[in-house]
């Protein structure tokens, strides 16, 4: 079976791609919860294509990562098919997934992103591209539409190009964040389209997954999983954790954030987990206004000594990276690395 159908087969959701937050430390993290899968931050086939190493490292594996899946954002197949076969021969991925969601300016203003909705042929082009270049799957990730809801001729077309999965963001790009996402149309999608549909938006706790899982939808979570990456656990029956298990998740992230990146790089791009991880928990919310002003593991171990047990294992050793070959920081995009904030 193909990739995507086999792993939506076997149930859960999927941790949806985020620009500044799913990179490998907390795409790991996510999966050891039991995402189906996860997916990159996106990757801009043009860099790819003209041989950017930055750009390249966003797309990096954590060691023994398995199923990875690389997001590009393309306007042009043969960039895409090109920036494809070097990822492919670089980290071995899964799968690939063509963003058309995208609504910043700098993304659409290239062709790429939402604005790839209003041109379905050359959409299916790129799929085709990636596909017939790599030989691996590819799925989609679209929204409603650019303004206007226009997913149905898109998704008719990337189907009849191969592609193995569509998700759907269920706003407009002009939505950006606003409002509802509007699940109706993926429902609609998923009941006539042979390829397993993926839903996204406002995805929140276990009882939202149900309820659109209950659409006949499969469901992907962005924001929901950031400070609760057990999120993926809890939709498959798991309790959340108590806070001594939530404070040993949030300080194994710092020590994959400082293996990864750095320990000043990776527990700087930590804080935009930090409330998030304590929030829900009155012990450490107590402990926010002292967390978010530290600059190494060793302070944040110090300041949830008191609450985290040891963490059950030691991340494993990231590949050894330069500071020129480093992936970027959420905080620090380089050339390469374009971010779709919203
Ligand atoms: C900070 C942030 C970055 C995002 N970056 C991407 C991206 O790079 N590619 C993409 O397809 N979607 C991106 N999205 C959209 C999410 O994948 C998701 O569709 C959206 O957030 C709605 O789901 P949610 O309500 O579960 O967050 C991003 C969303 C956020 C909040």
């Amino acid at each position: 079976m193909e990739f995507f159908a086999d792993r939506t087969a076997r149930g859960g959701a999927v941790l949806a791609p985020m620009a500044g937050y799913t990179d490998a430390p907390f795409r790991r993290l996510c999966r050891e919860h039991g995402s189906a899968w996860a997916v990159t931050e996106m990757v801009s086939a043009k860099a790819m294509a003209r041989g950017d190493r930055r750009t390249e490292l966003i797309g990096a594996p954590y060691p023994g990562e398995p199923d990875l899946v690389i997001q590009l954002f393309a306007a042009d197949p043969d960039e895409a098919a090109t920036a494809a076969v070097r990822l492919r021969d670089a980290y071995r991925p899964a799968a690939f997934d063509l963003n058309m969601g995208c609504p910043v300016r700098k993304v659409i203003h290239k062709g790429c992103g939402v604005q790839l909705m209003r041109r379905p042929d050359r959409a299916a082009a790129i799929v085709r591209a990636i596909r017939g270049a790599s030989g691996l799957p590819v799925s989609v990730k679209t929204r409603l539409g650019p303004d206007e809801v226009l997913v149905d001729e898109v998704a008719d077309a990337v189907v009849e190009a191969g592609a193995g999965a569509l998700a759907v963001h269920g706003r407009t790009g002009a939505q950006k964040y606003a409002g509802r996402a509007d699940w109706g149309p993926i429902a609609a999608l998923a009941a006539r389209l042979p390829i397993p549909v993926l839903g996204s938006g406002d995805v929140a706790d276990p009882a939202d997954y149900r309820a659109r899982r209950r659409l006949g939808v499969h469901v992907m979570i962005a924001r929901g999983a950031l400070g609760r990456p057990w999120i993926f656990d809890e939709v498959r029956g798991g309790a959340a954790p108590p806070w001594p298990r939530a404070a040993a998740t949030l300080l194994r992230h710092a020590r994959l954030q400082a293996a990864w990146y750095g320990e000043a790089r990776g527990v700087r791009s930590l804080r935009g987990h930090l409330a998030r991880y304590v929030a829900p928990y009155p012990e450490g919310a107590a402990l926010r206004s002292a967390l978010v002003r530290v600059d190494t593991v060793a302070q944040i171990a110090a300041i949830l000594g008191r609450t985290a047990p040891a963490a059950p294992e030691p991340p494993r050793p990231a590949p050894v990276r330069t500071r020129a070959t480093m992936p970027r920081s959420p905080h620090d995009p380089g050339d390469g690395g374009t971010r779709c904030p919203t």
